[in-house]
């Protein structure tokens, strides 16, 4: 059984149930990370507040801070959320200690997952091939998409809908909301950049001078990379 799971909260369902959770914020949290740890970040840990990332750092001031409310980088923070950001040369071999409004409360969620992956455009061949690869044991694959208090945000259903088309050769059981999202990135697919520019938070970004970002999350299988959880740390599966 393959689910779209359109909630922020839905991961701890998904959880319970022992299917492998995809975690998919587009614009940007996924796609930072993925970009992070392919530049050589050696861990991600995701904290839900601003009080935790900054006391962790207070306690290892080896820790890099990343981030953003509002889409901007908090006050005191290294980085923001932003995958351009995350290329520098000198995360090689850090940690980081990251929070963002949507991305890291969906993974906080979906903690109880033994498998819990994150995706993205940049890196949709991967973790389709990753999560198939686990499911052979019979599993079920969750895909919760980061909106926030039910908001719908239509760049992570279309990767969604990428996701599901990905992995529907194997497994043709799904929701409807993953049929919806199939159908939708099969409608879109070949100009699929043009129609996310226009998403709502995809124009906020703009506004707000990020789109160098926008851009570089709208590439396609970029990274054949795969972030996972794994004892609270995002690291390359
Ligand atoms: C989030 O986690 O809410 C987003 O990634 C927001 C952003 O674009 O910075």
């Amino acid at each position: 059984m393959i689910s779209v799971e359109p909630n922020l909260k839905a991961g701890l369902d998904a959880s319970s149930r022992g299917h492998i959770t995809i975690v998919v914020d587009v614009l940007r949290f996924s796609s930072s990370v993925v970009v992070g740890l392919a530049h050589g970040v050696a861990a991600i840990t995701p904290v839900r507040t601003l009080k935790e990332a900054r006391l962790l750092r207070k306690q290892n001031k080896g820790l890099i801070l990343a981030g953003e409310r509002e889409g901007l980088k908090p006050k005191g923070f290294q980085l923001g959320n932003s995958p351009s950001e995350f290329m520098r040369s000198d995360l090689d071999g850090k940690q980081i200690v990251m929070t963002t409004t949507n991305g890291t409360m969906a993974l906080e969620y979906s903690k109880g997952s033994r498998w819990l992956l994150v995706g993205s455009f940049i890196n949709a061949r991967a973790v389709s091939e990753a999560a198939s690869a686990i499911s052979k044991k019979r599993k079920g694959i969750s895909i919760i998409l980061a909106c926030r208090l039910g908001r719908f945000f239509l760049e992570d259903f279309l990767c969604a809908g990428l996701l599901v088309s990905n992995m529907t050769d194997r497994l043709t059981d799904m929701n409807d909301e993953a049929r919806a999202a199939r159908l939708a990135w099969l409608g879109v697919k070949s100009d699929f950049r043009k129609v996310v520019r226009k998403s709502e938070h995809a124009v906020y970004l703009r506004e707000i001078g990020y789109e160098k970002d926008v851009e570089l999350c709208l590439q396609r299988d970029t990274y054949d990379l795969v972030p996972h959880l794994k004892e609270n740390k995002i690291i390359r599966l």
